[in-house]
């Protein structure tokens, strides 16, 4: 198996089933495992062999998901968590002490932000948020208590894109550790060569792709995913349900796919957006600033396409904004992305509601943005259903 399109389907599931041969994973719901004897019990606690013990370390259907994601990433080992956000939570709370700091992009995922704002202070835990845009910004702020550089790209909910490799330059010359979220694009992007240490996913998005699930992962260096499971992950519990890893592994099977269908719904709305009156701005991977083209070129695929959010920006502010999202039909007002259905949501006043109104004017979140994730309905479809709700907003 050489291609990650054949991975994707088959990786984790071959022989997984000895006794009926099903084509599918099973799930293993066992929440423990009988050990042969008590010697082996005693070695598989050493690590000195390999076997199952107890499922809020591994299960076999865990196990299955994390081998895809170690192939998807181009990486050298996985764990997987019940949510993105446990997954993130577990990578600060294993590498960071009283007194350490972190360098952020100044726009993240509204619950990032929240747990770097509110959460990591009262470890004594300091987060500095800088534009990953300009170089210098970030140089400023690195000291030798300066132990994480953690960013995301395209960026939620502007699209914006941060060059990966010159961050990892950076942070390799001042021996820092990078994490990075790929929600947003996997497959279209692999981090992982380009030098970054740890890479997040929420499984909830593209991996999962029918809004069926809650799940996270953590992917990279072997030497510190170890770390993270022996040190933190078993103790802290974060366990990702095995049902939701079987749902996990089934949206792989189809995640090119719909990544593909669903970049090409993107650029026909797109397109569509362009030409109507109502339409102040665009936001989509290189197209707002057209000099990140070539940052694009580089570090995404974009023969698989550039994912299915677009951000809009429409005349008239909230008010406007506001009639639109209640006036869809076939869209669905809804949170989250990466999904076969399309989801619109408002992010000044949902998920990025907790930035104050100077935090949002920084990160350009306008009253009248709006954020859209691209699913796989008929493109025309789409388009009519955005028509009538400009028309209804009028
Ligand atoms: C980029 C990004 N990272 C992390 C998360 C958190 O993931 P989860 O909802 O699975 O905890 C989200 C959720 O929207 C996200 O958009």
């Amino acid at each position: 198996m050489k291609k990650i399109t054949t991975k994707n389907i088959h990786l984790g599931v071959k022989n997984s089933d000895s006794v009926f041969g099903s084509v599918n994973p099973p799930i293993y719901l066992s929440s423990t495992y009988k050990f042969p004897n008590s010697e082996i019990g005693a070695r598989r606690f050493k690590g000195e062999e390999k076997g199952m013990i107890y499922s809020r370390f591994t299960n076999p259907t865990i196990q299955a998901l994390e081998e895809r994601l170690i192939a998807l990433e181009e990486a050298e080992a996985s764990i997987v968590t019940s949510s993105g956000m446990s997954a993130i939570t577990t990578v600060f709370f294993n590498f960071l002490k009283p007194g350490d700091e972190i360098i952020a992009h100044k726009v993240l995922y509204g619950g990032t932000t929240q747990l770097l704002t509110h959460i990591l202070p009262k470890f004594e835990i300091k987060t500095h948020f800088v534009d990953f845009k300009n170089k210098k910004e970030i140089v400023e702020k690195i000291s030798s208590k300066t132990k994480i550089i953690y960013f995301e790209s395209p960026t939620n909910p502007m699209l914006e894109v941060i060059d990966i490799q010159a961050i990892v330059n950076l942070a390799k010359e001042n021996n820092i550790m990078t994490v990075f979220d790929n929600t947003f694009s996997p497959l279209i992007q692999k981090p992982f060569s380009l030098g970054i240490d740890i890479i997040i996913h929420s499984l909830t998005k593209y991996i999962g792709g029918h809004s069926d699930l809650i799940g996270g992962a953590i992917i990279g260096k072997k030497k510190l995913i170890d770390d993270i499971f022996n040190k933190s992950f078993i103790f802290f519990g974060p366990t990702l349900s095995p049902f939701s890893a079987f749902l996990a592994l089934r949206g792989m099977t189809t995640l090119e796919i719909r990544l593909r269908q669903i970049s090409e719904n993107a650029k026909k709305i797109i397109n569509f957006l362009e030409s109507h009156p109502i339409i102040e701005k665009i936001y989509y991977p290189g197209y707002a600033d057209k000099s990140q083209k070539e940052i694009v070129k580089k570090q995404m695929n974009e023969n698989i396409g550039l994912g299915g959010v677009i951000s809009f920006e429409v005349k008239g502010g909230y008010e406007k904004a506001k009639k639109i999202v209640d006036n869809v039909k076939i869209i669905y007002l809804a949170v989250s992305l990466g999904a076969v259905e399309s989801l619109i949501e408002h992010p000044a006043s949902m998920t990025h509601s907790e930035l104050n109104e100077n935090q949002l004017k920084k990160a350009g979140i306008t009253p009248g943005l709006i954020r859209l994730s691209v699913g796989l309905e008929d493109s025309e479809d789409l388009i009519n259903d955005l028509n009538q709700a400009f028309l209804k907003s009028k």
